[in-house]
């Protein structure tokens, strides 16, 4: 089959099936083009909520689909790459999370969202990269905070809210890799570009990166937000490579500079559009989460999108 066939018959599955295909800004080109939603984490999960289709397609990673699970529990949700994980989700389970709290009864446990339901069914309170400052600053200073599991955006809000927390120690591997060096190398390069770094990044804690005045933290849909409004033409981009396909397409007349070209997430490129038609048809992989866990791990997340 073509790409062309292929398009065409998911676009009629699409239809006939009643479903929506959600997809990461990290997907494959291709992927991107066919979503009927594209966002970062907080954006595919409010979409989640939204959607009244009886099928919802997550093109990324299990953790987002089994979000998209906890959240619409009506809906059938499918996640055509089976296998695709996350260095994060995997670097934390609910048992570590139990006995923190065994040990902290007034403690109050922030998940980014890149956890499992198990995780998140023992947090108090979720957050992504775009909304993780105003979580934090919400919670009452006189109660200890365990931040898990991304150590890099940990150390970022600890630096820009000032409030003391504890970090768990785990890191998106594709993240880690964008180091300080690399943003100023890139940077002497390109003087002139306003520079966007994703807070998972190694560097994004570091004062040789938060004082340069064209630096920018952002989360991917932040990212995409700033580009598009800025008068500059140059945006060094210290995120994963593929972002800048919606970059470019919302801007044809301004340049985007990867940072590095290996900032690739290589469980997002599971998904293929052969994938997705084969989810569409057969309906696979279902992503389903026990009723006791996903109330629990339901309240964190409420929690997360009611903060403005
Ligand atoms: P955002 O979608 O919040 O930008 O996070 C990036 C990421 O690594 C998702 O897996
Ligand atoms: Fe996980 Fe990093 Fe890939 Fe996002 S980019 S899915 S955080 S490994």
């Amino acid at each position: 089959m073509t790409n062309t066939e292929i398009i065409d018959r998911i676009r009629q599955l699409k239809k006939e099936k009643n479903a929506v295909i959600l997809a990461h800004y990290y997907t494959r080109p291709e992927v991107q083009d066919i979503a009927d939603y594209l966002g970062d984490s907080l954006g595919l999960s409010q979409e989640a909520g939204k959607t009244d289709a009886r099928i919802i397609v997550f093109c990324g990673v299990h953790f987002m689909a089994e979000t998209a699970a906890i959240i619409s529990p009506d809906k059938k949700i499918l996640i055509p790459a089976s296998g695709a994980g996350c260095s994060l989700a995997e670097s934390i389970t609910g048992y570590e999370l139990r006995e923190w709290k065994k040990a902290n009864p007034d403690g109050i446990i922030v998940s980014y969202v890149n956890t499992t339901a198990e995780v998140k069914a023992w947090t108090d309170i979720c957050c992504t990269s775009a909304n993780a400052l105003k979580v934090v600053q919400s919670i009452p200073p006189d109660h200890k905070i365990l931040f898990v599991p991304d150590k890099n955006l940990g150390a970022w809000i600890r630096k820009v809210t000032g409030r003391e927390m504890e970090l768990w120690h785990g890191d998106c591997c594709v993240h880690e890799r964008i180091t300080t060096d690399m943003i100023l190398e890139k940077s002497r390069d390109y003087p002139q570009a306003d520079i966007l770094i994703h807070p998972e990044s190694h560097c994004s804690h570091d004062e040789a990166i938060l004082n340069l005045p064209q630096a920018y933290m952002y989360s991917t849909a932040g990212m995409i937000r700033h580009a598009s409004r800025s008068d500059k033409k140059q945006f060094i981009i210290a995120t994963e490579i593929e972002t800048i396909h919606k970059l470019k397409n919302d801007n044809p007349d301004k340049e985007f500079i990867p940072v590095h070209p290996k900032t690739i997430c290589g469980q997002m490129k599971k998904v293929t559009l052969e994938s997705v038609l084969e989810a569409l048809e057969k309906e696979q992989y279902v992503v389903e989460v026990a009723e006791d866990i996903r109330q629990r791990a339901w309240a964190p997340i409420e929690k997360m999108l009611q903060i403005k």
